[in-house]
């Protein structure tokens, strides 16, 4: 399961997380871990309504969506969650994290191992940190190959 940060204009008038040019990126980084979302990845968003003008959701923001989202990992049980950039990195660690110190770590929420990797929104405007996001998702792609080994 991955969790990005809320939806933007176009998610907003869809009601779908991730259908603008974010949402295209996203698809293609998981097409090429052989992802496909709806059939394998449910996508959720740590907040449910578009903040004003875009802006980074305020911490009273994701605490008043933390139980949408509780339910939403609690109806999936996803086998590793996935926080893309850091409201969604705050949401699922509920703790002030830099991306760039906790990616390549295995956190964990209610039980639920935890990854973190950049949000695509920033790699669009970050192309050079895509290779890291890359790394990122080839990180949780080999914890859900040995966890598959352990089972
Ligand atoms: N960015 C997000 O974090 N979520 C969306 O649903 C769309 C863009």
């Amino acid at each position: 399961m991955l969790v990005g940060e809320g939806p933007g204009a176009e998610e907003d008038l869809r009601g779908e997380p991730f259908v603008g040019q974010a949402g295209k990126l996203l698809d293609n980084m998981l097409s090429a871990i052989g992802l496909k979302r709806g059939d394998d990845v449910y996508i959720g968003n740590a907040v449910k309504c578009r903040p004003p003008h875009n802006r980074t959701p305020e911490k009273a923001e994701i605490a008043a969506c933390r139980p949408y989202l509780e339910r939403q990992i609690e109806l999936v049980r996803p086998d590793l969650l996935v926080a893309l950039g850091r409201p969604a990195a705050q949401a699922l660690l509920d703790a002030e994290v830099s991306i760039a110190a906790a990616r390549g770590k295995l956190f964990e929420h209610g039980g639920t191992p935890v990854v973190v990797t950049y949000h695509p929104a920033y790699l669009l405007r970050n192309p050079q940190d895509k290779a890291k996001a890359w790394e990122d998702l080839c990180f949780a792609r080999r914890f859900m190959r040995e966890r598959v080994r352990r089972d």
